[in-house]
């Protein structure tokens, strides 16, 4: 018997004999003859078996096996140009190790909550399983982009004594005999790190109670949060830009097969190139004062119906500067040619998916960072740490936070942030 393989690998096995160990994806009979689509995670292939080719009993085993039934199969493995991976399995042996009947997950249609309550089975169907390989490359690349330019990863605390966006969407966990917040954001902690090793970026899960029940809006998501040591505003806008071109462009060169699956529009992503336009919050303003369906008001922050419109006026992420500072975050710096201004970006995705990034360069200097926390009515004390950063060589800088599943989910052209994560959090779902 061959030493196992994988589907993805049966191009270096072309004309031998293989081992492939998976599930039962699909059969079809004629007689004599079984057509057997085996998936095993990389996979998926056409195994063809001969009543007279193989064991009587595996023949019949197969024949009753349901889908999703695992089993293993091994034979000879041939080029098959009309078959979808260009290879086709002529099985000689094999058994099945579980037969199943009555998987809950058929090809016919099932409604959001029956998939979403099976979740841990239905991964395994063909469009989530090119959303979460789409979604592994999108890591590698972001990883990869960030390591290429020197950048460390730091990895934040989960447990915080401190809010960071904001009060209203903290999740509050009893801990020992204090009160402790689960993180908002890795971006204090990414600040001290930058001023310690200069360029960084954390990686982690980030928590927010959030009480809308939005396409967009998930209570556990994961950020990447670069935060680099003398930058301005302009460099973070940068930095944004030419991550969100290197992890398209990663993902069209790793991942073509997926988002084939995902019957995604490919000239769409292969147009995301530097440079984007940059506009600032008064010009975004603007296209929205001329839209007939706009109820948005000058001074407000953007709503999801508004960010569309902006985005729907360009054909690759926009860059949103310069909002008024009063709906944004306390940390952020005023800009010196409009202090009603925040040095601040938002990248708004394309496609309505709505804003991937936000960012800003940040408040370095110590007596503005305090009236700023005193403004937002935040506690003084478990900024202390966080001031000292002030205290201590400030200096200029700068950084982002990227949400993975919107950028997944735009990337993979669905429409929901709840397929763009394994398990999806909200405020409806604690399960599976
Ligand atoms: O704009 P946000 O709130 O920015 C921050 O947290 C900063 N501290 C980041 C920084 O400068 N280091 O969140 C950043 C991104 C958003 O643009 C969005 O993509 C994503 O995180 N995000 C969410 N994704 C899914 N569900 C939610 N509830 C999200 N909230 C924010
Ligand atoms: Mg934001």
């Amino acid at each position: 018997m061959p030493t196992p393989t994988t589907i993805a690998r049966l191009s270096e096995h072309a004309g031998q004999q293989v081992h492939l160990r998976g599930w039962l994806y699909d059969l079809s009979s004629k007689g004599k003859l079984h057509f057997a689509k085996l998936r095993d995670g990389s996979g998926i292939v056409q195994c063809v078996l001969f009543q007279k080719g193989v064991p009587p009993e595996l023949f019949e085993a197969v024949g009753h096996a349901g889908q999703e039934s695992s089993l293993e199969l091994w034979g000879k493995c041939v080029a098959e140009p009309r078959a979808p991976g260009g290879y086709e399995i002529q099985v000689e042996g094999g058994r099945v190790l579980q037969r199943v009947e009555g998987y809950p997950i058929t090809p016919k249609e099932h409604g959001i909550e029956f998939l979403m309550d099976h979740r841990h089975l239905w991964l395994r169907s063909r469009r989530q399983w090119a959303v979460m390989r789409v979604r592994d490359a999108v890591i590698t690349a972001i990883r990869g982009f960030f390591d290429a330019r020197d950048f460390v990863c730091v990895d934040p605390p989960i447990f915080t004594p401190n809010a960071c966006e904001g009060t209203s969407t903290l999740f509050e966990v009893d801990y020992f005999e204090q009160k402790a917040f689960l993180t908002q954001s890795g971006q204090l902690y990414a600040e001290a790190a930058a001023m310690a090793l200069g360029k960084v970026y954390s990686f982690g899960p980030t928590f927010r109670a959030e009480k809308s029940k939005t396409r967009r809006h998930l209570t556990e998501f994961w950020m990447i949060e670069p935060e680099v040591a003398y930058a301005t505003l302009d460099d973070v806008m940068e930095l944004a830009e030419g991550l969100l071109c290197h992890v398209v462009r990663e993902v069209l060169r790793r991942r073509r097969t997926e988002l084939e699956v995902l019957e995604r529009d490919l000239a769409k992503l292969e147009r995301i190139q530097a440079p984007f336009p940059r506009i600032s919050y008064d010009e975004a303003a603007a296209i929205l004062a001329k839209h007939p369906e706009s109820t948005f008001k000058h001074g407000d922050d953007f709503g999801a119906p508004d960010e569309t419109i902006i985005s729907n006026s360009f054909d690759r992420p926009v860059l949103v500067h310069r909002y008024p500072h009063q709906v944004k975050a306390f940390y952020m710096k005023r800009d010196p040619a409009d202090p009603s201004k925040a040095l601040c970006v938002d990248v708004l995705g394309p496609e309505g998916v709505g804003e991937i990034i936000g960012g800003s360069q940040r408040e370095d200097d110590l007596a503005a960072l305090e009236q700023r926390i005193a403004e937002h009515g935040l506690p003084p004390e478990p900024f202390q740490w966080y001031l000292d950063l002030r205290r201590y060589g400030s200096v200029p800088h700068g950084g982002f936070g990227l949400g993975l599943e919107r950028t997944v989910a735009w990337i993979c052209g669905i429409e929901h942030v709840r397929e763009a994560i394994p398990f999806p959090r909200t405020i409806y779902r604690l399960t599976p």
